[in-house]
């Protein structure tokens, strides 16, 4: 029996690492790569620049997969607010053309956006609450999901909040980021008043894997169960590491000069997304014991 074809963009990223990984027992892997090329056992690594729709259509239309998950983007907040125009080309103008052509090949899309749509002052987001991007990164992605809504018929729109844990190809989380530094013997400066819904990476690629699965069309937080700020997750990481807590200071968000402002809380309800898959998305203590 012939495997369908599965597009993960972004695999040489982060969670597209993780992705790819994961999908090659059951899909026919296709996976992109821009600036750092890759290959991983069983699977194709594609060159594909979103920065240029003639690209995005050679991709998409030579492979004609049966599902997209795009997780190509430019994730650095502070470089998306210096370059606004590469920010809104890769991460909302390339998901609008994937949406289209997800639609004309009537391919099942799946977006991973981000909690930073939301303002920050309420904490807690649930799916229906109101978006309101602060940054320019986020504006860009809450415009990357108005398209997809507006052309793609079989689309999931997954918010996605801190994601950590280890690479498989190549990326750089936030765990990764405070073990090189403390490791290096450097201070590591954590927001103490900035929440987020931290989730493990392996576990988002497999919550990311069972949606391609299911009917559901529309819109779900994907975070780990808790919401913790940025040093107490330091603290605990380091803890479990053993590794001495000294250089782990905290810090907060007014103190520290950065080109893209952040929002205060941007913790996510996750019970409709409990509701839905099978996949238990974990709490960040027991997700660090699996790093
Ligand atoms: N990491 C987080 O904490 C987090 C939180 C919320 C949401 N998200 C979302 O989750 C998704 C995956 O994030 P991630 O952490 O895996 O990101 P990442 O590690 O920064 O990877 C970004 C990917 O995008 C590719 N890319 C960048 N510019 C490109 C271009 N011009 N053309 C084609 N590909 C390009 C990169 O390719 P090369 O490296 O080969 O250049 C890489 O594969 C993104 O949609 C992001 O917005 C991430």
């Amino acid at each position: 029996m012939t495997m369908k074809k599965i597009l993960i963009t972004g695999g040489s990223g982060l969670v597209g690492g993780h992705l790819v990984q994961l999908a090659r027992a059951k899909w026919d892997v296709f996976a992109t790569f821009y600036r750092h090329p890759f290959s991983f056992s069983g699977v194709h690594a594609v060159s594909m620049d979103l920065t240029r729709p003639d690209d995005v259509h050679r991709v998409v239309e030579k492979i004609t997969p049966d599902v997209i998950i795009h997780c190509g983007a430019l994730s650095d907040l502070d470089l998306c607010e210096k370059e606004p125009e590469l920010c809104y080309r890769i991460n909302a103008e390339a998901t609008g053309i994937l949406a289209e052509l997800s639609s004309d090949m009537d391919c099942r899309l799946i977006y991973t956006s981000t909690d930073m749509v939301f303002d920050g002052q309420k904490g807690f987001y649930s799916e229906s609450d109101k978006t309101r991007p602060i940054n320019l990164y986020g504006k860009a992605k809450q415009d990357g999901e108005e398209r997809i809504k507006d052309s793609c018929p079989q689309y999931v729109i997954a918010r996605v909040a801190l994601v950590y844990g280890r690479p498989v190809i190549r990326g750089n989380s936030f765990s990764e980021k405070i073990l090189n530094r403390i490791q290096n013997g450097k201070t590591v400066f954590l927001f103490e008043d900035q929440y987020r819904s931290p989730i493990l990476v392996a576990n988002l690629a497999q919550a990311l894997l069972e949606l391609v699965e299911l009917p559901f069309v529309g819109t779900l937080h994907l975070g780990g169960k808790d919401r913790v700020d940025r040093y107490t997750f330091g603290l605990k990481l380091a803890e479990l590491k053993q590794i001495p807590t000294s250089l782990i200071v905290p810090s907060r968000m007014q103190d520290v000069e950065t080109a893209a402002p952040r929002p205060l809380d941007v913790s996510f309800d996750i019970s409709k997304t409990q509701h839905l898959l099978k996949t238990k998305l974990l709490g960040y203590h027991e997700g660090l014991y699996q790093i």
